[in-house]
């Protein structure tokens, strides 16, 4: 009983100042079909630090993202490791990818402001669309674990985000491997 409160007492004074730490580290980028629509080999996942990763290079997209295309984004868990992903209740749905970029990008694309030629939807909210085909680059783009609820649990994470065209067949999915890591540290004295 006495252990427990004090194990309570140790957790809230971790929280309350802020121990209890999450890092987010990509692990690898993967590209399932579409060779047509995007050629993504060039993108590494570097290690920049010890404790982050960071994405690098260059992919192509070979046809205009316009219109004809739909996107939707899923996630999966694996909480140990051993590549066993089971869905997860956390996703976007499917939309045109005009759409898609009009609403998803503005919550996103700070990432990727200055750190890569990926287009930004203006202040306003005007989007761009479609993303034209063409030559991208990212130099060292770091992930900011604040966009990950806080509710999420620590593991093995995927994120897959499925381009459809408009007849619904699924063309393309890319991949992005995610380790979530709590660390807490237990004041010693
Ligand atoms: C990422 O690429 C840039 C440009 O090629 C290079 O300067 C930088 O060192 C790379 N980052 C890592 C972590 O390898
Ligand atoms: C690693 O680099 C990131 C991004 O610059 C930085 O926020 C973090 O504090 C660095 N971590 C260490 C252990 O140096
Ligand atoms: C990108 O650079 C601009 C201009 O230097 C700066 O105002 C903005 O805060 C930067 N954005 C991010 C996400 O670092």
């Amino acid at each position: 009983m006495i252990l427990q409160s004090i194990s309570v007492t140790l957790l809230v004074l971790a929280t309350a100042t802020g121990l209890i730490k999450r890092e987010i580290r990509l692990e690898r980028v993967e590209q399932i079909g579409g060779e047509n629509l995007l050629a993504s080999s060039g993108l590494r996942v570097r290690k920049y630090n010890r404790t982050t990763a960071t994405l690098n290079g260059t992919f192509s997209l070979l046809k205009d993202l316009d219109g004809t295309f739909d996107i939707s984004v899923k996630t999966a868990r694996s909480a140990l490791g051993n590549n066993q992903f089971n869905e997860y209740p956390m996703k976007i749905p499917r939309k045109n990818a005009c759409q898609f970029i009009r609403d998803v990008w503005p919550e996103f694309q700070h990432w990727w402001q200055n750190c890569s030629n990926i287009p930004l939807v203006t202040k306003d909210g005007e989007a761009f669309c479609p993303m034209l085909k063409g030559h991208y680059w990212i130099r060292d783009l770091t992930m900011d674990v604040s966009f990950v609820p806080i509710c999420i649990p620590a593991g093995y994470w995927r994120i897959s985000w499925d381009f459809h065209e408009s007849t619904g067949d699924l063309v393309l999915q890319l991949r992005f491997f995610f380790h979530l890591v709590i660390v807490q540290t237990i004041l010693e004295n």
